[in-house]
C-alpha cells in the first residue's frame, strides 16, 4: 500500500524549518544588485515571470510584442492524430524490441523499425503547447522594436515584477508584468497618455501545436496553421474568455480588466484578438489566466502583484543563502550573479508539479517531456538549500509513477520497479534507443530519501519512502547478473552509462553505475534497519559482491573492457561520470584514492572539455571541492564552456539546445556542497581569502 499524497509532503514540518532566524546577510541588497537591466529584446533568451508551473517570457516591452517568446505550463499538452498506417494506429500496436540480455530475450522500449510510425508518435506525443502570445497593439500601425526609443527594462528579482518603459512617438509607455505564484496568471499594468487616444491596446494570439520537432525552440507552436485549430470569444462586463481548441486539447484564456475597454477578433482567418481601452484613463490593468476550465473569479493586477511580491520575498528570505566577496573579487561576483539568477530562474522553470524539462518553461526541449535520470540534477540542490516546499512539489513523481515502474520491471521479468526515462506527466516513458537502456536513474530515490531523512529523521519519512525504496532495490538486485566465472554481479550488458556514448551490447560494469548501485543498496539496507525490518538477504549479497571497478593502467575507466578510452575522441568526452564516485557520491567504500587521483589527472589531461556541457561542470567542481581544491571548483563553475548569458540563462555548450537548466541546478548543488560541507567536512570550502557569509545550508552526504 502506498501512502496517500499528503504523506508525500514534508511541508508540515517546514513551518518550523523555514522560520529563518534573523538573517546576518542583507539578502535583499544582494539579490537586487543582480536585477536584470536591459534595453533591448533578446532573440533567444526571454526575461521571464512565472511560478514553476507556468512561465511567461517577454521581450523589451514586458510582453511578447516583437518577439513571440513562449507561455508554457506544466498542464498544457497536445496529441497529434495517431498514424493511419495499418497495424500502427494505437499505442497498443507498439511492441518494442527484444534484445538478448544474459541468455534471454528482454523487451526494451526501443523504436521498432517495423513499427516506425507508431514508435515516432509515442516519442513525439503528447507534446507541450504554447498557451499563447500577448503583445502591445499600436492602433494597427506596423511598429518595430527600433521605432521605440529610450527602452529600459528592469526585472526586480526580489518581488518578481518586470518594469518596462519606452517612448512611442515621443509619449512614454510604462508596463508592469508579474505572474501569480498560485495560478497560471499573468498580470499586466499599462500606464501612458496614449491610452487616452485609443491607439494603445493589447493583442492576444494563439498558435497551433507543433509535435514535429524534438526541439521546438526558441518559439513553440505553429502560427500559420490557423485552419487546424479554433478559438472562440465570449465577452461581457470587463471580462472575456477565449476558448482555444486544438484537436482534443482545449483550454481557456480568461481576461479581466479594470477600466472600460472592448475586445474583438482581429479577423476571422486569424486567432488574434485586440483589447482596446476606451480613452478614459491613463492606466489600464488586466490579468490573463490560462486554465483547462474557465475560471470564474480572476484576481486584479494589484492582488496578483501583492501575492507575487510576498511569495518572492519569502523565497529569498527562507532557506539557505550565500554571500560571496563580490566587491573584491570578480570571480566571486560572477559566481554570485549566477547563483542569484539561477535561484530566480529555477523557481520559475524548475519548480513545478513534475520534474523540470532541461529547457524548463522557456521552450520545448524533447517535446517538453522530462527525464527521470535528470531528476537528480534538477532537484538535488533544493535539499542542500533547505527549500523543501519546492522540492515537495515534484518529488512525489516516484510515488505517482510507481505502478508504471513496477509494470515496466514485470514486463521484462525483473523484480520490483524499473524507473523510466523520457516521460510525460502520465508516467509513460517514450521509446528510445538510449532511453530504454539507461540505468543511472534507478538509485535516485535512495539519494532523495536519505537527504530527507537527514533533515526529517522521523517515522513519517521512513514510511513515506519504504515502498518505493524496497521496489527499486528489488529491481536493482534482480538486474545485477551473477557471473558464474568471475563470481561477481555484473551490471549490463546491454546498457548505456551516463555518457550514452558506448556500444550498449558491450557495456558492462561502468564505474559510476557500480558505485551508485552500491550507494543505493546501502541506503535501502539502512532504511530497513531504521525500521527494524529484515533486510532481504539477496540485497546484501548483491551489494557486497558487485563487480570491482574497472581499472586499466592504474586508472578507473568508463566500463570493463573499454578499448582505448583515453585516445578515442568519442569516449574521452561527454559527461565524465566516472569522477562522480568521489564528489557527487560520498566516497565509495571500495574506492582507492590513489587510483582515483590518477584518474582525475587523466581526465584533466585527456578530456575534450570544450564538448562538455550542462552538469559536467558542476560534477567536476564537486569532485575538485571534495578533494580540497576550492580554487579549481570555482574555475570549473566559471569555465569558458559553461556560460550564463546576461539574463542568467545557462547557454554553455554547443551540443544541446539552450537553455540547459541542469547547469543552473548543478551550480547551486555544487555551491551548496561547498557552503554546507559534507560528512567529514563541515564547510565552508571556498577559495582562500574569500570572505563568505553563509546561512542555512544542509550538509551533503
Ligand atoms: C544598452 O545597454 C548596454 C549594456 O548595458 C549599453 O552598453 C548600451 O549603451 C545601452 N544602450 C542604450 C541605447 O541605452
Ligand atoms: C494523448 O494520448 C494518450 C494516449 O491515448 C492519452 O493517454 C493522453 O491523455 C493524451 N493526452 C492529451 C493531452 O490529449
Ligand atoms: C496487419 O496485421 C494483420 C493481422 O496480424 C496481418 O495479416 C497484416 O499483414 C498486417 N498488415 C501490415 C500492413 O503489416
Ligand atoms: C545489440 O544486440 C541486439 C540483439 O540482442 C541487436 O538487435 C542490436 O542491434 C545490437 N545493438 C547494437 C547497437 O549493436
Ligand atoms: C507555414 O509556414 C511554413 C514555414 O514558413 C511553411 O512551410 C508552410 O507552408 C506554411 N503553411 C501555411 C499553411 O501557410
Ligand atoms: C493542418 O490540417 C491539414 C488538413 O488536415 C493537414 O494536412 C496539415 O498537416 C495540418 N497542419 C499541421 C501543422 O498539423
Ligand atoms: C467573421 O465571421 C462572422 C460570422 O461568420 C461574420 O459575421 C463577420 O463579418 C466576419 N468578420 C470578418 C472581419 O470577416
Ligand atoms: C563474466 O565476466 C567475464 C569477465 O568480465 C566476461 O568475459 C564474461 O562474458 C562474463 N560472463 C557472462 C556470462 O556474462
Ligand atoms: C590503491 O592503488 C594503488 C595503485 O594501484 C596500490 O598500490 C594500492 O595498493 C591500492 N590500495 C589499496 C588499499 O588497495
Ligand atoms: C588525492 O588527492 C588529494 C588532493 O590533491 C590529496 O589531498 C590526497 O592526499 C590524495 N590522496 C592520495 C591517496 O593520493
Ligand atoms: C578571485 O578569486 C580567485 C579564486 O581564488 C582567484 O583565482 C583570483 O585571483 C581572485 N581575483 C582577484 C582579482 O582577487
Amino acid at each position: 500500500m502506498l501512502l496517500p499524497r499528503s504523506w508525500w509532503s514534508t511541508s508540515t514540518l517546514i513551518a518550523i524549518a523555514f522560520s529563518v532566524a534573523e538573517s546576518k546577510i542583507d539578502r535583499e541588497a544582494i539579490v537586487r544588485q543582480f536585477n536584470l537591466k536591459l534595453n533591448q529584446s533578446h532573440a533567444y533568451s526571454p526575461v521571464q515571470v512565472g511560478n514553476g508551473n507556468f512561465a511567461f517570457g517577454v521581450d523589451v516591452t514586458g510582453l511578447q510584442t516583437f518577439v513571440p517568446h513562449n507561455t508554457l505550463s506544466s498542464w498544457a499538452w497536445h496529441n497529434s492524430s495517431l498514424p493511419t498506417t495499418p497495424n500502427q494506429t494505437a499505442i497498443t500496436d507498439y511492441t518494442g524490441v527484444d534484445w538478448w540480455t544474459h541468455d534471454r530475450l528482454v523487451n526494451y522500449a526501443q523504436p521498432n523499425p517495423a513499427e516506425k510510425d507508431i514508435s515516432q508518435w509515442m516519442i513525439a506525443n503528447p507534446h507541450r503547447i504554447n498557451l499563447g502570445r500577448i503583445g502591445l497593439w499600436f492602433g494597427g500601425q506596423d511598429v518595430s522594436e527600433e521605432t521605440l526609443v529610450g527602452k529600459i527594462q528592469e526585472l526586480d528579482l526580489w518581488t518578481g515584477v518586470i518594469y518596462s518603459t519606452f517612448l512611442f512617438n515621443g509619449v512614454q509607455v510604462q508596463v508592469q508584468t508579474v505572474a501569480s505564484p498560485e495560478t497560471d496568471t499573468v498580470a499586466i499594468k499599462l500606464q501612458s497618455e496614449l491610452l487616452k487616444t485609443g491607439i494603445l491596446g493589447v493583442f492576444f494570439d494563439f498558435p497551433y501545436a507543433s509535435g514535429k520537432d524534438k526541439f521546438d525552440a526558441p518559439f513553440v507552436g505553429i502560427w500559420n496553421a490557423t485552419a487546424n485549430h479554433t478559438t472562440e470569444l465570449k465577452s461581457a462586463n470587463s471580462r472575456a474568455s477565449i476558448r482555444h481548441t486544438l484537436d482534443a486539447t482545449s483550454y481557456f484564456a480568461d481576461v479581466a480588466w479594470d477600466t472600460e475597454a472592448s475586445i474583438s477578433r482581429f479577423s476571422n482567418d486569424t486567432h488574434k484578438y485586440i483589447l482596446v481601452p476606451k480613452k478614459t484613463s491613463d492606466t489600464f490593468a488586466l490579468t490573463v489566466t490560462y486554465s483547462p476550465e474557465s475560471s470564474k473569479d480572476t484576481e486584479t493586477f494589484q492582488k496578483v502583484k501583492e501575492k507575487a511580491t510576498g511569495w518572492w520575498s519569502d523565497y529569498w528570505s527562507s532557506g539557505a543563502f550565500a554571500s560571496l566577496p563580490i566587491n573584491t573579487n570578480t570571480s566571486a561576483k560572477e559566481l554570485q550573479r549566477r547563483i542569484v539568477l539561477s535561484q530566480y530562474l529555477l523557481a520559475v522553470n524548475g519548480a513545478g508539479k513534475d520534474p523540470a524539462q532541461e529547457s524548463g518553461l522557456v521552450n520545448n526541449g524533447w517535446y517538453g517531456k522530462f527525464h527521470m535520470e535528470m531528476v537528480f540534477w534538477h532537484l538535488a540542490h533544493w535539499t542542500l538549500w533547505d527549500k523543501w516546499s519546492i522540492y515537495d512539489r515534484s518529488i512525489a513523481v516516484y510515488e505517482r509513477f510507481h505502478q508504471a515502474n513496477c509494470d515496466r520491471a514485470r514486463k521484462q521479468s525483473y523484480n520490483g520497479a524499473r524507473i523510466g526515462k523520457m516521460s510525460d506527466p502520465s508516467g509513460r516513458s517514450a521509446p528510445g534507443g538510449i532511453n530504454s537502456l539507461l540505468i543511472w536513474q534507478q538509485p535516485h530515490p535512495m539519494f532523495f530519501a536519505e537527504m530527507e531523512y537527514r533533515k526529517f529523521p522521523t517515522e513519517t519519512t521512513l514510511r513515506k519512502w519504504d515502498v518505493i525504496l524496497t521496489a527499486v532495490a528489488d529491481f536493482m538486485v534482480s538486474y545485477a547478473y551473477w557471473n558464474v566465472s568471475t563470481h561477481v554481479y555484473d551490471l549490463g550488458p546491454p546498457m548505456y552509462p551516463v555518457s550514452e556514448n558506448t556500444n550498449p551490447n558491450q557495456t558492462v560494469n561502468p564505474t559510476f553505475e557500480l558505485a551508485y548501485w552500491r550507494f543505493g543498496l546501502n541506503v535501502a539496507e539502512q532504511w530497513k534497519l531504521r525500521q527494524e525490518k529484515p533486510i532481504p538477504a539477496d540485497w546484501h549479497f548483491v551489494k557486497e559482491n558487485l563487480a570491482p571497478f574497472p581499472i586499466e593502467n592504474d586508472v578507473y575507466v568508463l566500463y570493463d573492457g573499454v578499448k582505448d578510452m583515453w585516445t578515442t575522441p568519442a569516449l574521452a568526452e561527454d559527461h565524465p561520470g566516472l569522477l562522480g564516485i568521489y564528489g557527487w557520491l560520498p566516497p565509495d567504500p571500495r574506492l582507492n584514492l590513489t587510483t582515483f587521483n590518477l584518474t582525475v589527472e587523466k581526465v584533466y589531461q585527456s578530456w575534450n572539455f570544450p564538448n562538455s556541457y550542462g552538469w559536467d561542470f558542476p560534477l567536476l567542481a564537486i569532485t575538485a571541492a571534495r578533494l580540497g581544491d576550492a580554487e579549481r571548483a570555482v574555475h570549473w563553475l566559471l569555465d569558458a564552456s559553461n556560460q550564463f548569458d546576461e539574463v542568467g540563462m545557462p547557454v554553455g555548450g554547443t551540443r544541446v539546445p539552450t537553455p540547459y537548466f541542469p547547469a543552473s541546478a548543478g551550480l547551486l548543488l555544487a555551491v551548496g556542497m561547498m557552503a554546507g560541507g559534507w560528512d567529514g567536512m563541515d564547510g565552508p570550502n571556498f577559495p582562500k581569502g574569500w570572505q563568505v557569509v553563509l546561512e542555512g545550508f544542509q550538509k551533503a552526504m
